[in-house]
């Protein structure tokens, strides 16, 4: 099947509505575009965990603040479909601001998922996570997909869309996938356009000082914040503008306790013009 280009709701709920009346699995990939290898690897986890293949690409003005990049997010529709095409997704949905804020802006309902949402990038981007949970909600609820798939690159977005599919009783699977890396390690990312070629050899230290944490802590060290300092101190040798260096539950995000062993080390910081998350996975004994 070619893929078809879908702007409307009502023909993307008659194509979906079909395919499970068929019973068909229907897979959801929501992007904001400016597609990369690591989306390309969400939509190959999609088709390996459904029959049928929806990403959407939607810039969501609600999750930028006001002072964000909003305006200037790269943007590049016809590269995109040609992308989307070549990895055998069925459905493109391109909706219009129109069509995901029938009201306009601010929206007529927010979807927030306290506390979670207010720390870390949810600290130094206030309301940010209200706009993701909100335009998540709307895309589950207008694709109805049976799984839906994200990368794992943004940790904590991944952490409240499950909580909102939890909540909500969504009927959809959330899946998470690993994140793809430059050779140096940096984490693929549409931002990384705004490093300058040095710029984005150094980037590659975010990764490398993760790593450090991870070997750590799994090496028994567990003078968290200790570590996470001594972290920042090297990102800021490099000229980073650490945001954060934390080093958290993997399942809800909260300082690590006592009996915790899934754990995550998160790292959020400022080179140049670009801000740069990462994380790396960290198991406790
Ligand atoms: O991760 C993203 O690209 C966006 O936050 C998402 C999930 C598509 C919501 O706009």
């Amino acid at each position: 099947m070619t893929m078809r280009v879908i702007e409307d709701l009502k023909p993307l709920r008659d194509m979906v509505y079909g395919w499970h009346c068929g019973g068909s699995r229907v897979a959801l990939v929501p992007t904001m575009g400016n597609l990369h290898p690591g989306h390309l690897s969400l939509v190959e986890r999609a088709k390996r965990e459904a029959d049928r293949v929806v990403v959407s690409i939607f810039v969501n003005p609600t999750q930028f603040g006001e002072n964000e990049d909003f305006g200037a997010y790269p943007r590049t529709p016809s590269e995109d479909e040609r992308q989307l095409r070549e990895a055998g997704a069925d459905v493109l949905f391109r909706p219009s601001a129109q069509l995901m804020y029938p009201e306009g802006l601010p929206p007529a309902c927010w979807i927030v998922v306290p506390e979670i949402s207010d720390v870390l990038c949810g600290a130094s981007r206030p309301g940010h996570f209200r706009g993701v949970a909100t335009v998540v909600a709307k895309l589950l609820n207008m694709v109805s997909p049976d799984v839906a798939v994200f990368g794992e690159k943004d940790f904590q977005q991944l952490v409240i869309i499950q909580r909102v599919v939890r909540e909500l009783r969504i009927p959809t699977d959330v899946v998470g996938v690993g994140i793809q890396r430059e050779a140096n390690g940096l984490a693929m990312s549409s931002r990384n356009q705004y490093l300058t070629p040095l710029e984005r050899q150094t980037a590659g230290e975010i990764y490398t000082v993760l790593n450090w944490i991870k070997e750590r802590v799994e090496a028994g060290d567990h003078d968290f914040g200790a570590l996470e300092q001594a972290a920042a101190d090297r990102l800021a040798e490099k000229n980073f503008r650490v945001d954060y260096v934390a080093i958290r539950c993997a399942k809800n995000l909260r300082t690590l306790q006592a009996g915790d062993s899934e754990g995550v080390a998160l790292v959020a910081a400022r080179l140049g013009k670009a801000r740069l998350i990462d994380n790396v996975r960290v198991t406790l004994k």
